[in-house]
Parts: structure tokens; C-alpha cells; sequence
């Protein structure tokens, strides 16, 4: 990889980005936010499958830019709801619900769902794409089950109802020290990370 590579991350959200860019420290690369990334890459997200909205939130920022890129995709899956919310995670119950609501209706939809029927996994799906069109894709588990009661104020989204195996406390509760090291986007961002490494 040349020193300085620049990656620009297609995604408007600033922590994500940051997240994003930390899992890539020691790859030689510079980290970028796709600028007027709400605007350029309005409509891109529109499919029930990670890996299609990753190649094309990853396409477009190629497109726009020039510059090898990145897109990611990631979700909650729920067993006992046949892997729903999925990759409409982020417009679970409505699109302007906040994170306390989606995180309280799951938990209500759980309500007589005892704990060795709560399993669950988040999946985080990144997609580089180079300025000549090549894409590829990255996926990252992370196995656990949704808690009784929400719990802890670190991370976002789902994480306070959120245990990951091998533990007894959410990720909410846990912080991001543990977090980033099994998160589904740690893993993932690692083999991204590899391959950044010895291929580009
Ligand atoms: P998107 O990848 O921006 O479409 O959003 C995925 C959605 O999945 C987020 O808005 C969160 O609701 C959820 N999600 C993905 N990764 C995590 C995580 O690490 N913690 C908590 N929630 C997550």
C-alpha cells in the first residue's frame, strides 16, 4: 500500500466515520468524510441486504471522488423474529423513531421470549471500492442475545440491550474498549485492515 492512501467513507455520520477511521490506524492510509456524503449519496441506500447497500454507498463515494472508498452496512438480527430488524435496523418501528423506542418495542416484542431463545447477532458489511470500479466485501459477527432490560449509556443504537457472548453485561454497559476489540465491525475492519495492507 502507498504511504497516504486516501479512503474516503461513504457516510454523513461523523462518529462513524471517526469509528471507522480508528479500526484503520497503522494501514498507512488518510481517513476522509465523503464531503456532501447526505446529498451525494441520497437514494443509494434502498435495498433489504447489507452487502448491496455497502458496494453502493462505496460506488458512489468512488465515483464522486476519485479516491479508493468505503461503504458499510450493519444491523441487529433477532432469531426468534427470523433475523428481523436486519438491515433495516436503523428504521426499526419508524424512520423517526429514536433509540430508547426501537431498543423499548424490541424488548416488549421479546417480552415472553425466555433467555436462551434470545439470541442475536450484529453483522457489519464493508464494501472498498477503487476509483477503476473493483469492489470488495468484508463481513463481521458479533454473536450475543438481547437483554431483559436495557442498560449502560456507552456506544449507540442497540447497545444497551445487547449482550455479547461471553459476557453477562451489554455493550452499553461494557464501553468501547471491549466493544472495538469483538464488535461485527471490528471484525470486519480487521480483514479490511489486511487486505489494505498487502493489496492496494
Ligand atoms: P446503517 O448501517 O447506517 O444503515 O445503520 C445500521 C443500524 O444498525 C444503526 O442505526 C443501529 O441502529 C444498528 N447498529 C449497527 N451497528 C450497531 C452497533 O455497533 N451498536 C448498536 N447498534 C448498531
Amino acid at each position: 500500500m502507498k504511504e497516504n492512501d486516501l479512503i474516503v467513507v461513504a457516510s454523513s455520520n461523523e462518529g462513524k466515520v471517526k469509528e471507522l477511521a480508528k479500526f484503520l490506524n497503522g494501514a498507512a492510509v488518510r481517513v476522509t468524510i465523503l464531503p456532501n456524503a447526505e446529498a451525494v449519496l441520497e437514494g443509494v441506500e434502498g435495498e433489504v441486504d447489507y452487502e448491496a447497500n455497502a458496494v453502493a454507498k462505496a460506488r458512489r463515494a468512488a465515483e464522486v471522488s476519485g479516491n479508493l472508498s468505503l461503504g458499510e452496512d450493519s444491523g441487529l438480527e433477532v432469531d426468534c423474529l427470523r433475523g428481523a430488524p436486519g438491515p433495516l435496523s436503523a428504521r426499526f418501528v419508524s424512520p423517526s423513531a429514536s433509540p430508547d423506542e426501537r431498543n423499548e418495542a424490541l424488548l416488549q416484542r421479546l417480552r415472553n421470549v425466555p433467555r436462551d431463545k434470545r439470541t442475536a447477532r450484529f453483522v457489519s458489511v464493508v464494501a472498498i471500492a477503487e476509483a477503476n470500479g473493483e469492489v470488495h466485501v468484508f463481513r463481521g459477527e458479533c454473536e450475543g442475545r438481547i437483554a431483559l432490560d436495557a442498560a449502560g449509556e456507552h456506544g449507540f443504537g442497540y447497545d444497551p440491550i445487547f449482550i455479547p457472548q461471553g459476557y453477562d453485561r451489554t455493550f452499553g454497559e461494557l464501553g468501547l474498549d471491549i466493544k472495538n476489540k469483538i464488535s461485527h465491525r471490528a471484525r470486519a475492519m480487521a480483514k479490511v485492515k489486511d487486505y489494505l495492507i498487502s493489496n492496494v
